[in-house]
């Protein structure tokens, strides 16, 4: 059986971006991949494979740039099996120490960058009827508890909610959407950068992912008879989803009554 697809990864010049387009390229996808500068993304991957990989330069908050760089993957490849919205960069600082040009230049790249992608991709898949969509959150876009990280985990909070969205919309259109929490991967944000998280799991902070091993589990998903919507990645964002799991429910039983207490009652009709 062919199961070779065609990909669109976004933020492939490092980083989980760099290494899944490497393996796909060598299990023999085609992949058309972007960074900001696409000659050195080019080298970074380290090979021409014409007619295999398309290299692209894209700034993916500018919403002609995005279209351009689909429309140039459907004419060198014919379609967009795979889409990845990877790209991201990470953003410390209190909240109220980081400037507005921070905080939106961050949810220019995470949040708006995003949508620029899918906007110009779903129509084409929705002309397949097919297609998978990962977009690339964080843990600190399911748990927003690690001080100094709130600009971050905002704009990884807002991918996870329109990606579970895009799900529900994309669901009936027969296209597969899955929203990806890595935990702290080697390549990136480096083990131990948040102390709460630490503390809720000590032993959490020698155990950073690979992310070679994420990115076969990407493609794995990919291939997977049914797609997971909440792909944790790593121990560590395995245990930091389960523990605020755990923390939402035992806060839903225990203010349970005067959550409920809210509801309207028409005391005329009581009355009556
Ligand atoms: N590493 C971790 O520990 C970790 C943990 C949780 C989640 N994540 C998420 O996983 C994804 C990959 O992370 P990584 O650490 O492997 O990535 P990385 O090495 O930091 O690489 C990020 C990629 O995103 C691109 N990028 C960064 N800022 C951009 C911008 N403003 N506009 C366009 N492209 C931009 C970069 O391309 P150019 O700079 O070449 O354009 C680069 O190719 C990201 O979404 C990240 O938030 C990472």
């Amino acid at each position: 059986m062919n199961t070779e697809k065609i990909w669109l990864v976004t933020g492939a010049s490092t980083g989980l971006g760099l290494v899944l387009v490497k393996m796909l390229l060598e299990q023999g996808h085609k992949v058309a991949a972007t960074a900001r500068d696409g000659d050195a993304l080019l080298e970074a991957v380290g090979a021409k494979l014409e007619g295999q990989f398309l290299p692209l330069t894209v700034n993916l908050a500018d919403e002609r740039n995005v279209r351009r760089a689909v429309d140039a993957t459907v004419a060198a490849f014919g379609g967009v099996d795979v889409l990845v919205n990877g790209a991201g960069q990470g953003l410390q600082g209190a909240l109220d120490s980081l400037s507005d040009a921070d905080l939106r230049g961050s949810f220019d790249t995470h949040v708006f960058g995003v949508l620029n992608v899918i906007r110009a991709v779903m129509p084409r898949m929705r002309a397949q009827r097919s297609g998978h969509v990962f977009n690339i959150s964080s843990i600190l876009g399911f748990d927003g508890g690690c001080a100094e990280w709130g600009a971050y985990s905002a704009a990884k909070f807002a991918v996870s909610g329109l990606t579970e969205t895009l799900a529900a919309e994309a669901a009936p259109l027969g296209i597969r959407v899955s929203l990806v929490y890595p935990g702290a991967m080697h390549a990136g944000v480096p083990a131990g950068v948040c102390p709460e998280l630490a503390a809720r799991h000590p032993q959490g902070q020698e155990r950073g992912g690979d992310p070679a091993k994420a990115a076969q589990t990407l493609i794995n998903a990919a291939e997977a008879q049914y797609a997971p919507l909440h792909l944790f990645l790593g121990r560590d964002s395995f245990d930091q989803a389960r523990s605020k799991i755990q923390a939402v429910q035992q806060e839903l039983a225990r203010w349970r009554e005067m959550s409920v207490s809210i509801g309207f009652v028409d005391e005329r009709r009581l009355a009556a």
